[in-house]
């Protein structure tokens, strides 16, 4: 498979992305034209940012899992498509070559359709990062079920959540998971959530660990049942089924400012295009590379660039089950030595982290097949950038910073490797499609924050100086949400309505003179834990739960690994005796109503919380004792008890 579309200059990069802004119609239409259709689109784009609407390929069909399988059957059938590496490096790794992962999807959605699932039905998938969690994801696409994957950190209680957020009537999951020397009991944790979800109807259950695990009659199967009596029906061809560009492929959750995660919805033709014309674009992805994401389709990043991407775009993609540190912290190196990976896709969290283990475990690692390294999730300081450029990719390898979100479902922001600049702790450009525009808090463009008029597109600072502000999208690309799953008002209050006509990321930006931008992290209630985004607003509607907390506040801290902390401060009038027993049995709160990623790193127990005379949370202050500033607390006039704060500055943790 060629790629008409890739670009493979700096030249190049300028002219495309010039045209990309004068003829966008054109632009993604020529691109589409690459892809196996049903039926072609009547108009390439239709929109507005107010309602919003946003409609790319109108009247076209097809199904996404045909781009991605049965059209690299005849040119590369037998090329691998998944690579797959074990928890247990003992364990046998598994290759399933393009061929075999089309037979094993049409299967299984074959099993999904005896299971009464068709078009249109949601369905929700918990699962360890195994090639049939993939398989689950493509059959779903294959029959046009859309599937909402929760990842495996999330609780009971969130999965409940989601589950009933969408009316899911079919749960896919397997008996258990292994992570690291852990063991972690995912059936067990779906029943304690379909306690509440009579929506579901049916569950499949894959066996990975062989842990014993309750299995309800007429309502639970075994995953390799199903796939016999599929065998003995003689394994029918599962036929593709027709889906609408704007159709839905799939539903996301995902933590905001405010209440309750929302279910971010794309839909199959736009995302197919983009995220395969990223994918291409920002990896420089060459036929017959390996290319190693480490991410865990429980996310955005999974979903993109571990399936639909490198698929659609006939890759081989590796998928890792463990995690970097077991059974030491040479795994990864040692992944990249075995199957002699050409391009590695990370998180800062988890160079940081390795970081920390020393060089003893990078040395005598043959890493020389990398190519191309890849960061996601967090901005990358420096120093992890300057430590995996070294000692990773050696001095040779560009590092793509890729800027973007579970809403944007793409890169959006990137240098191309080896094609355009990298430059540390910089996302850099705007990929070709893109309008990036920093404004103000009121919504005002700042002069020189505007990729696509102020011609590259570049010279954004005139002065030298980088401009700061707002970070929005001034215009659709073909990945962006459409919606939020039953709450369209959510949708446009959320991401339309802050800065009308605009697209607002939530994200603060910087510009700089050469035009690069680099992403300095959330204007907004949102923490990035680990590269995991956990709204404030979430983590203490959970600690409230607890019983004997009377208020809380919940502000982020940088954190050496995990890029951000979890600090809560939390009023509390229950037996205050034992305080580490209480600060534990919150934590204990939290993992079962969010789950073990929420877990705050800080807990300090105070008398009262810094409120304005109207009652606000003053969460500014609390920013700047948890970080560790006591004396600039900036303005503090509004303050109606100052008392407060310096309790509060004096038990600090
Ligand atoms: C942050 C992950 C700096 C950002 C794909 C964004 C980044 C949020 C970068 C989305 C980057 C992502 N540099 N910050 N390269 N990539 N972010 O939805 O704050 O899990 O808004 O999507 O992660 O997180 P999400």
């Amino acid at each position: 498979m060629s790629y008409p579309y890739q670009i493979r200059s700096m030249e190049q990069y300028l002219s495309e992305y010039k045209r990309s802004v004068e003829d966008p119609e054109g632009f993604w239409g020529g691109i589409a034209s690459h892809f196996s259709w049903h039926r072609k689109w009547d108009k390439v784009l239709d929109w507005n940012f107010t309602d919003p609407r946003v409609k790319w390929f109108s009247g076209a069909q097809l199904n996404i899992t045909e781009n991605c399988l049965d059209r690299h059957l005849a040119e590369r059938g037998d090329q691998p498509a998944i690579i797959w590496e074990p928890n247990d490096p003992e364990e046998h790794f598994r290759i399933l070559s393009y061929k075999e992962l089309h037979f094993k999807v049409c299967q299984f959605a074959q099993a999904l359709k005896n299971n009464g699932a068709k078009k249109g039905d949601r369905i929700c998938i918990y699962m360890p990062m195994v090639p049939e969690l993939a398989i689950a994801v493509l059959a779903c696409a294959r029959i046009g079920a859309i599937h909402s994957v929760v990842f495996g950190g999330f609780s009971a209680q969130s999965i409940a959540d989601r589950i009933q957020d969408a009316q899911c009537n079919l749960v896919i999951t397997s008996d258990g998971a292994h992570r690291g020397n852990k063991q972690i009991p995912l059936k067990s944790v779906i029943d304690d959530a379909l306690v509440q979800c009579p929506s579901v109807k049916k569950v499949i259950v894959l066996t990975r660990t062989r842990v014993p695990v309750s299995m309800i009659k007429g309502r639970d199967t075994w995953w390799e049942d199903e796939i016999r009596k599929v065998e003995t029906q003689g394994n029918p061809a599962c036929p593709a089924e027709t889906m609408d560009a704007e159709d839905m492929l799939f539903i996301l959750y995902t933590s905001g400012s405010t209440g309750k995660p929302k279910g971010v919805v794309h839909t199959c033709g736009g995302y197919m295009v983009y995220t395969n014309y990223s994918f291409v674009n920002v990896f420089q992805y060459q036929p017959g590379d390996v290319y190693f994401c480490t991410a865990d389709i429980g996310w955005i990043t999974g979903h993109s660039y571990i399936v639909y991407g490198p698929l659609s775009a006939g890759a081989t993609s590796l998928m890792f089950e463990g995690i970097p540190t077991y059974p030491d912290a040479g795994r990864f190196w040692d992944i990249v030595d075995k199957f002699k990976v050409n391009i590695l896709y990370t998180a800062p969290t988890a160079i940081r982290s390795l970081m920390g283990f020393g060089l003893d475990f990078v040395k005598n690692k043959d890493l020389s097949s990398l190519k191309v390294l890849g960061t996601v999730g967090e901005p990358i300081n420096e120093e992890a950038w300057h430590w995996y450029h070294e000692n990773i990719g050696k001095g040779r390898c560009p590092i793509v910073d890729t800027w973007w979100q579970t809403e944007t479902a793409g890169i959006l922001i990137s240098n191309m490797a080896g094609i355009t600049p990298h430059k540390p702790a910089h996302a850099t450009l705007p990929l070709p499609g893109v309008q990036p525009l920093l404004v103000d808090e009121k919504g005002t463009a700042i002069p020189g924050g505007d990729a696509a008029k102020d011609g590259v597109w570049f010279g954004a600072g005139k002065t030298g100086e980088p401009i700061s502000g707002n970070l929005c999208i001034k215009f659709p690309w073909p990945a962006i949400l459409r919606t939020t799953y039953g709450d369209h008002e959510r949708c446009r209050q959320t991401y339309f309505a802050t800065y009308p006509g605009l697209y607002f990321t939530g994200d603060g930006a910087l510009r700089d003179a050469e035009g690069n931008y680099r992403i300095t992290g959330r204007v907004d209630d949102v923490l990035n834990v680990s590269g995991h985004r956990i709204g404030t607003a979430e983590v203490e509607n959970a600690i409230n739960m607890h019983t004997g907390v009377v208020e809380s506040a919940v502000v982020g801290y940088p954190h050496d690994i995990k890029g951000q902390g979890i600090y809560a401060f939390v009023i509390f009038n229950g037996d205050k005796s034992d305080e580490t027993r209480v600060r534990q049995a919150i934590i204990q709160t939290v993992a079962r109503i969010i789950g073990p990623i929420a877990k705050p790193d800080k807990i300090q127990l105070v008398g009262g919380l810094p409120k304005t005379r109207s009652g606000k949370i003053m969460r500014r202050i609390l920013r700047k004792i948890a970080e560790g500033e006591t004396h600039n607390l900036g303005d503090t006039t509004t303050l109606l008890d100052p008392a407060v704060v310096e309790e509060i500055k004096t038990g600090r943790l």
